[in-house]
């Protein structure tokens, strides 16, 4: 205890009356439950478990494969044989579920492998269901992969003679890419997938893509939607990582304005209209008010929200530099992400967290 009399303090002279703190009323002290570890936790409001993460694998043909992904050290390609490894090692640390994306031999205007039964979503799902039959795989399903223009539907191209004349050239075609969605959904569906994951925003997808599953029997085949999916700058390396980017243009005439909350609500209600069993809302650093909003609106149904590469990407670079401590910063988001009212979160960080949270 310092010695406030200690001249070695340097208090200057003051009236003695100061030193008589008059705090009578003072029953209120927020203090007293955070003086040891052990209170602290007894009156935790949030708690990350490992059963609160979705880790996303990128999946490539070939064996043996791991290539790394420059702008999200930790995060490669793997060709299915390591893709399982993954998913195993998400099993021992508690890890339920990981989400795939596919990256094809070779794309095309349609993007015929994602929806080949020997694609590579397929490959893996029934890889990963043989060697962890418990593991949730969620299916990502979008074009943006496997076309050759990197945009998430069909466009409207043609030679010379648009289909849809009033519609820009190059404009992502809504009911046309349902169709190719469907059959997605269907072939992942068949190949032993556990949640059909649409990531498009195609107005109806939700919809649409029950029917299908529905009449193909696959009604018990839950839809993780992600309902409320913002044009964002914070998907850079994901593009790198699934070689997904736009050959041209960008996603603004389909992907949400970042400005915009009421209308994520409107997007939400759509999606549990047509049958959505899960929300999501992405990215999740920038959006906790939008993850805050849906959690009160639709209280009934579980959030997920996607801390995404970009996010992700910049906690590891930071890191990497020594100018925030890994570890705890990453605890830090995906609790305040939790807080915010996700019941689960898509992220890249889901192993190490897990390991971080077992000691
Ligand atoms: C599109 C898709 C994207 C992400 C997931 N699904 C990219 C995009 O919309 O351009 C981004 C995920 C991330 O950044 O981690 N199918």
């Amino acid at each position: 205890m310092a010695d406030l009399s200690s001249p070695s303090l340097h208090l200057p002279a003051v009236d003695p009356a100061v030193n008589e703190v008059q705090l009578t009323s003072l029953s209120s002290r927020p203090r007293r439950l955070r003086r040891t570890p052990a209170l602290r936790a007894m009156v935790r409001e949030t708690q990350l478990h490992a059963n609160d993460f979705i880790y996303p694998l990128f999946v490539a043909h070939g064996q043996q494969v791991r290539h790394p992904i420059g702008s999200m050290p930790g995060v490669a390609q793997l060709s299915v044989d390591e893709a399982v490894v993954e998913a195993e090692r998400c099993a021992e640390l508690g890890i339920r579920s990981v989400l795939l994306f596919g990256l094809p031999a070779h794309k095309d205007p349609v993007g015929l492998e994602n929806f080949a039964d020997d694609g590579i979503v397929q490959q893996a799902t029934r890889a990963i269901k043989d060697a962890v039959p418990e593991m949730v795989v969620v299916t990502d399903v979008c074009l943006c992969e496997y076309t050759d223009h990197g945009h998430c539907g069909l466009l409207n191209f043609g030679n010379g003679n648009l289909p849809h004349p009033n519609l820009d050239e190059g404009y992502v075609l809504n009911d046309e890419t349902l169709v190719v969605l469907n059959k997605v959904a269907l072939s992942h569906a068949y190949a032993g997938a556990d949640i059909i994951a649409p990531s498009g925003m195609m107005d109806g997808m939700v919809a649409s893509l029950r029917h299908a599953l529905d009449i193909h029997d696959f009604s018990h085949l839950p839809i993780m939607s992600y309902a409320v999916k913002y044009a964002s700058s914070f998907y850079g390396p994901f593009r790198e990582a699934a070689d997904g980017a736009p050959k041209f243009g960008d996603r603004k005439t389909h992907q949400m304005d970042p400005a915009n909350v009421r209308e994520a609500l409107r997007e939400a209600a759509l999606d549990v209209q047509e049958g959505a069993d899960f929300l999501m809302v992405k990215p999740a650093l920038a959006y906790l008010d939008v993850i805050q909003r849906l959690r009160q609106q639709f209280s009934e149904l579980p959030l997920a929200a996607y801390n995404v590469s970009g996010e992700y990407a910049m906690v590891k670079a930071a890191s990497a530099q020594g100018w925030i401590d890994e570890r705890s910063t990453v605890l830090e988001i995906l609790t305040g992400i939790k807080r915010a009212g996700a019941d689960l979160i898509i992220t890249y960080h889901a192993q190490d967290a897990a390991r971080w949270l077992q000691d």
